[in-house]
């Protein structure tokens, strides 16, 4: 067969390799059934189920009254956010900063694309723990990267060693994808794996691209702290994403950041100022409030997932088949469903996690979703940020379900 010419490929080879999102494709099947008048119960979402607390939203109101807010801003960032992202970093990480080391962006998810554009020539190969957020593959493929999973499972609590991170680095690596707390897993890597891991990555000449967008959800003590704290000597070549999606539940107002060495946040930051210029500036006067605000709002919503955590993993540990480990940090529990692989549930046989998310869905009406969009089939991704009573329904639905697995 001819190679097709320019013309004739519709889509580029660069667009065309990016792959459909599962955690999507769960989400429009379970809006579908929403639509046809079933009850779904969704478990796919990565989102607070509150509503952004009222003096955030006043202050984007009084913002969208202000006529200098109506106009373009420096493409990096109002000066009074980055101050207050700087501030900000000082308290929670103890990690210094100046607004040269910061570019705001449209959510962390910008942020992760653009540190990953500026980072990576083609062929350069980043290490990614395994289960993985869905966007970092994709991410890193845009920008020309080769993504190296490095698979932990649930005996390892989902936590990658340094010795398997040295087995999968070879002459082409040059970044280390690092999240903890983690999505899909809700891992918290203990302080002194963190230390190890950075101290690696430091001596091994590698970079470090930090997302701690969960850092104030973590539970029964847990702490998650910034790897560049507990590594100076890695500040130079390491890149931190953050935002205020999760910790204020602000999905909405994309609003995220990009915290790092002044030539790479320039480098950057000329690459922003291309695609999308300023983020909406109603939305970087919330982002100020947010920050210069105290913590009460996230330590409230702590309490109700930490309760819901709890809930969720005892729930699951009553079904034959599951195996759930118990996360210590982010929205999410990830349970192993091979057990229930292969098996007879109401008539029909699961072979894969996708098969079995499926069947979840037509028979409970609840929607999970599978492990292949984490890079780990076997399990399956449930968020808890959804009502109590819906929650214990929801994980009813599938006791009853999954119990009948012959
Ligand atoms: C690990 C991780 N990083 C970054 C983001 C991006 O969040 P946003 O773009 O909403 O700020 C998410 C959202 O799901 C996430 O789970």
């Amino acid at each position: 067969m001819t190679e097709p010419s320019p013309a004739q490929r519709r889509i580029s080879r660069r667009i065309a390799g990016i792959s459909e999102s599962a955690t999507l494709a769960v989400d429009a099947k379970a809006k579908a059934l929403k639509a046809a008048g079933k009850p779904v119960i969704g478990f796919g979402a990565g989102e607070p189920d509150f509503p952004t607390p009222d003096y955030i939203v006043e202050a984007a109101v009084e913002a969208a009254r202000n006529p200098a807010m109506h106009r373009y801003t420096p493409a990096g960032g109002l000066p009074a956010l980055k101050e207050a992202i700087v501030a900000k970093t000082a308290r929670d990480s103890d990690l210094a900063a100046t607004p040269a080391n910061v570019l705001v962006t449209n959510g962390g998810k910008q942020a992760v694309y653009e540190a990953l554009a500026t980072m990576l020539d083609p062929g350069d190969e980043v290490l990614l723990p395994a289960p993985f957020w869905t966007t970092y593959p994709e991410a890193i493929r845009l920008a020309g990267g080769v993504p190296v999973p490095v698979v932990a499972d649930e005996q390892s609590g989902y936590l990658v060693s340094v010795g398997q991170l040295e087995a999968a680095r070879t002459p082409r690596t040059k970044v280390l994808l690092f999240c903890s707390p983690s999505n899909p897993t809700g891992a918290v890597y203990p302080a002194e794996q963190v230390e190890e891991i950075g101290r690696w990555a430091f001596e091994a000449g590698l970079w470090v691209l930090t997302d701690e967008i969960y850092e104030h959800l973590t539970y029964g003590g847990a702490t998650a702290p910034s790897m560049p704290v507990l590594v100076p000597e890695l500040v130079d070549r390491c890149v931190v994403v953050n935002g205020v999606a999760k910790t204020y539940a602000m999905t909405g107002w994309r609003v995220g950041w990009i915290l790092g060495p002044t030539d790479v946040v320039k480098a950057a930051t000329n690459l922003q100022s291309h695609a999308t210029s300023n983020v909406a500036n109603v939305s970087q006067a919330a982002a100020i409030a947010a920050l210069t605000g105290d913590l009460s709002a996230v330590a409230a919503m702590r309490e109700a997932f930490d309760r819901r955590r709890q809930t969720i993993v005892s729930m699951l540990r009553e079904i034959p088949g599951i195996a759930c480990p118990e996360p210590q940090g982010a929205f999410y529990v990830y349970p192993s469903v091979k057990g229930l692989l292969g098996r007879t549930i109401a008539g029909r046989v699961a072979e894969t996690s996708t098969e079995l998310a499926e069947l979840i869905l037509e028979e409970a009406e609840v929607a999970v979703v599978p492990g292949e969009a984490f890079g780990t089939p076997g399990y399956v991704r449930m968020s808890y940020a959804l009502g109590d009573d819906d929650l214990v329904e929801g994980v009813g639905r599938l006791q009853r379900l999954l119990s009948t697995a012959d």
